[in-house]
């Protein structure tokens, strides 16, 4: 216990001088306490009663802070706290019991005492001790200095929020209006159960079970989101508010597995917030807020918390799982299969040899080095962040493509291309050092994402890193094709015509529309394959007309935009697959 001293307060150090003896006998001296605060049990044994005594006796130096990170550990600014308290605290305003099921510093529990007049019961819940004594003596000076305000009955309590008998918390509260609100950890089992021993919490289960693994039984787990869960399976029948500081993956997670789990919430909002800013951490998060004992519903409100500015409703729609519901109802009309099967471009894992520059009609590559190859196995090379604008035939990169299909036997390129050999040969050891096991025993210079649709002349291709939704044209250099890199999505066409049509299509309002409907844009790789394989150009060409499409596709005739028609129509059951 020595590290409490420094949360006392010069009223809290008044208060133990002026009832030292009763330090000497810890049950009069937790009646004190409780009597002036509310708090049950603020000392757990006479030890720590008599090491409070010494410390104060000795007036002993402040101890250093450590480092919240090491925890898991974002503390929740005091305003923020207070605002989104207050904003809980507006959707209900009744509130009798407060669960802080992992506390910290308390700034929740302080909030809420300091706007609630109508609390009955607080319980905050919280892994690291030194927290926990900073929370009960933050709150014993609050109420010593607001001696005249009713005090609900508290209790801050050192335990594991995985361990605590929330089941049982759950059924003494029953009759009681609850808000359960807080911040859990933003961070993976994983993370916190790699922590080196010394800076876990002293009494923490997370390294005997080897991180929480052993506990949830599931790989890579967020802390916040089986927090979340816990709380919501506990106190779904009680009436209140739930309302915790989440990352905006997790809230995206409650609400597509509110499927499965029909937790009795309703009216969600995620209401975004800058952590950048509160947390200084780069992470999307948000105020996640529903109400608990409604019958379920499957939707959530996205906000702006600063401006309350609305951006959307995403969740469960028509049996999908969108993030605007306004939109995919109008953009709906596009949802099916692709006919065209969308791929991602070529894998290699070796940029510094197979990429390469052209400079006064040779090639350098990543290591400065230039080189004399043959043509034959060079091709332009397009990567995400080339792909802008409408349509492109040019490219800043080349890349070498040693296979035409994946696992092609590659000693031909010894018997005709020997330029091209002879470097590979000598880069062999930048190949062999290739990690992924998707390499080992295949032939030499072994190249991934490689088809007979990687050879198709044009392409209508997208970056899937990034937020925008716009297609491009990739049309070929001098009769030769242009690649793309595994960044990359796009469907291959031999015709110019069909291509532009589908291209044109992939951008229409509609399209844009539905695929703005689905696409979460804050994951990592917002668009991928499953995403644009919910295209069903058939139904995105029936939409679209013929006069419209002259306006964008030059000298575009009807018997193009007809064979275009034939060919999404044509077998909708079966997908184009050679290209
Ligand atoms: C993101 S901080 C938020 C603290 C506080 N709720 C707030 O908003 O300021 C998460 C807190 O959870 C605590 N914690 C981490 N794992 C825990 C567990 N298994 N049980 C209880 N508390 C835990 C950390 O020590 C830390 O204080």
């Amino acid at each position: 216990m020595t590290y409490y001293e420094k949360y006392i307060a010069d009223s809290t150090l008044k208060f133990f001088l002026k009832n030292f003896r009763a330090l000497m006998n810890f049950g009069e001296i937790n009646n004190l306490i409780k009597k002036t605060s509310g708090i049950n049990n603020f000392f757990s044994s006479q030890q720590e009663a008599t090491e409070l005594s010494k410390k104060i006796r000795e007036h002993l130096s402040i101890v250093s802070e450590p480092d919240r990170r090491e925890y898991g550990d974002f503390q929740t600014n005091k305003d923020l706290a207070l605002q989104v308290t207050e904003y809980a605290l507006l959707k209900r305003n009744d509130i009798e019991f407060i669960l802080e099921p992992t506390c910290g510093k308390g700034n929740f529990i302080l909030a809420a005492i300091n706007q609630s007049k109508s609390l009955k019961k607080i319980v905050g819940v919280e892994i690291y001790l030194p927290y926990v004594w900073e929370t009960k003596f933050k709150l014993l000076a609050y109420y010593l200095t607001n001696d005249d305000i009713p005090k609900p009955e508290i209790d801050i309590i050192h335990g594991n929020a995985f361990e605590f008998s929330y089941q049982e918390l759950a059924k003494s509260t029953k009759h009681l209006k609850t808000l359960v609100i807080g911040n859990p950890p933003w961070v993976t089992n994983s993370e916190l159960g790699s922590i080196d021993s010394n800076n876990l919490p002293e009494k923490s289960n997370f390294k005997k079970h080897s991180g929480l693994e052993a506990i949830t039984g599931k790989g890579n787990f967020d802390i916040g989101e089986s927090i979340s869960l816990k709380m919501l399976k506990c106190f779904e029948n009680h009436d209140g508010i739930f309302a915790f500081l989440i990352k905006n993956s997790v809230v995206k997670n409650l609400i597509h597995d509110q499927k499965r789990n029909g937790f009795r919430i309703s009216e969600s909002e995620k209401l975004n917030i800058d952590s950048k800013k509160e947390f200084n951490v780069s992470v999307n998060a948000c105020l996640f807020l529903t109400y608990l004992n409604k019958k379920p519903d499957f939707t959530c409100k996205e906000f702006d918390f600063y401006n309350r500015k609305y951006i959307t409703t995403f969740g469960w729609f028509k049996d999908k799982f969108v993030y605007s519901v306004k939109d995919y109802d109008q953009g709906s009309t596009i949802e099916g299969k692709s006919i065209f099967t969308w791929r991602s471009g070529v894998k290699h894992d070796c940029s510094k040899v197979m990429e390469l520059e052209r400079i006064n009609g040779h090639f350098r590559n990543d290591f400065g080095q230039e080189i004399n190859l043959e043509k034959n196995l060079v091709y332009g090379l397009l990567k995400s962040s080339d792909l802008k604008g409408d349509q492109m035939n040019t490219y800043r990169k080349s890349i070498i493509i040693t296979q035409k299909r994946i696992g092609q036997d590659t000693k031909y390129i010894q018997d005709k291309l020997p330029l091209t050999y002879q470097y590979l040969k000598s880069n062999k050891k930048c190949f062999d050092m290739r990690k992924s096991s998707i390499y080992k025993d295949k032939p030499d210079f072994s190249i991934f994402g490689i088809g007979d649709y990687s050879f198709a002349k044009y392409k209508v291709a997208i970056s899937g890193l990034y937020k925008s939704t716009h297609f491009t044209l990739v049309c070929p250099e001098d009769c030769k094709p242009i690649m793309l890199d595994d960044t990359c999505y796009f469907i291959g066409f031999d015709q110019l015509k069909i291509a532009q049509i589908a291209h044109y299509l992939v951008n229409s309002e509609l399209v844009q529309k539905f695929l703005k409907s689905i696409i979460f844009l804050d994951s990592k790789r917002p668009i991928n394959k499953d995403i644009l394989m919910r295209i069903d150009f058939e139904k995105a060409f029936e939409s679209s007309d013929f006069e419209n499409a002259k306006t964008k596709i030059d000298d575009l005739k009807i018997e193009d935009w007809e064979k275009f028609g034939q060919m999404v129509r044509h077998s909708v059951s079966e997908q184009m697959t050679l290209f």
